[in-house]
């Protein structure tokens, strides 16, 4: 080989070199090459390494913690947190309440929701509160104009870290650390993001069935399953093998729209304490359903694909994304109230 090599002219040489180092640089970016130090997902862990479920199970049965929380996240602070939104008078409970995971500037959203799905005063006799999960935005204007917002509305909760689809993660602990601390008295928890159609009545009619039991567990909403990560470079999801070292993830439910009970709430949130950050939100909350072993249940009427619009299609929907824009949310939504269907 080196023999060969030394004969070749300059410029083949030249050749053989670049070829070399493109082929390189090419199992480097395509991610070719972290894939070779994949480890097989049958030997899952993720920190802390070791199983926590029955650490959680004894936080649960309000015992005190043992070890301490890992997750820098439960430390960021709350700048507004709409205290009286889940006052309710003794042994009164709310049936739902919506977290919208909402970026800073998005105002007009906000409204639609608030004049649509979000709406808390929609059934007389169903509790329902809505709150906006923010950042902080380095905007000045931007910034003001939220401070007016909650002054109106009294319905932001706002963490201090700056708005971004990569601090998805950390809003997400914000709002498992917000249900639990100024809102323990729900019996569903709906988290979502600001462009989805929701319809409320479709969402609490099978949630009936089991509104009695207090002890019981769900986490719902668009299942994955058989996910692997994306190690090409410049994927907007490229995550590197020293932050997930396996070949596939654990079942997730999508992040854009999930239902949890209580229960469901509460491991998520006590799980979070003892689990390192993942930088997508929906896939960190399926490692730690995996470390606590519960079931994740898929609902096909959690559209993560926009369901075209059609008044009868959307008869038995319970959530569809792609509505960013908030007068065609607006315009859906008001249409599906009056077929009876949102
Ligand atoms: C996430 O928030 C932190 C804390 O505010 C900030 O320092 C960081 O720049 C943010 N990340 C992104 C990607 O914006």
């Amino acid at each position: 080989m080196v023999l060969v090599f030394r004969r070749l002219s300059r410029t083949s040489k030249r050749n053989v070199l670049y070829s070399i180092l493109f082929v390189f640089v090419f199992l480097y970016f395509s991610g070719l090459w972290s894939r070779f130090f994949e480890r097989p997902f049958s030997e899952f862990d993720y920190p802390l390494q070791g199983a926590i479920d029955g650490l959680v199970e004894k936080l649960i049965e309000g015992h005190p913690p043992l070890i301490q929380a890992i997750n820098p996240y439960h430390g960021i602070n709350l700048l507004i947190t709409s205290p009286g939104k889940c006052s309710t008078r003794p042994g009164e409970h709310l049936r739902l309440v919506y977290l919208i995971k909402s970026a800073a500037g998005n105002f007009a959203r906000r409204d639609a929701i608030r004049n649509s799905w979000g709406f808390e005063q929609r059934f007389s006799d169903v509790r329902i509160a809505t709150v906006f999960l923010v950042g902080t935005s380095s905007n000045s204007k931007v910034a003001r104009a939220i401070e007016e917002e909650n002054r109106m509305h009294s319905d932001l909760v706002q963490a201090d870290f700056v708005d971004n689809y990569y601090n998805n993660t950390m809003k997400t602990v914000v709002g498992l650390k917000w249900a639990f601390e100024f809102c323990p008295n729900a019996r569903f928890y709906f988290f979502s993001d600001d462009d989805m159609y929701v319809s409320t009545k479709n969402l609490l009619r099978p949630a009936l069935d089991f509104d009695s039991d207090s002890n019981f567990e769900l986490y719902s909403g668009y299942l994955w399953s058989g996910s692997r990560p994306m190690r090409h470079v410049f994927s907007k999801w490229f995550v590197s093998v020293t932050d997930y070292p396996f070949d596939q993830y654990p079942d997730f439910i999508a992040a854009g729209a999930y239902v949890l009970t209580r229960r469901a709430l509460l491991k998520l949130y006590y799980g979070s304490l003892f689990t390192r950050p993942f930088l997508f939100d929906d896939v960190y909350l399926g490692i730690i359903a995996e470390k606590l072993k519960m079931k994740l249940t898929h609902s096909k009427e959690f559209h993560f694909f926009k369901k075209e619009y059609d008044v009868f299609g959307y008869r038995y929907v319970v959530t569809s994304h792609g509505y960013g824009d908030p007068q065609e949310l607006l315009r859906v939504w008001n249409e599906q109230k009056t077929a009876g269907n949102a």
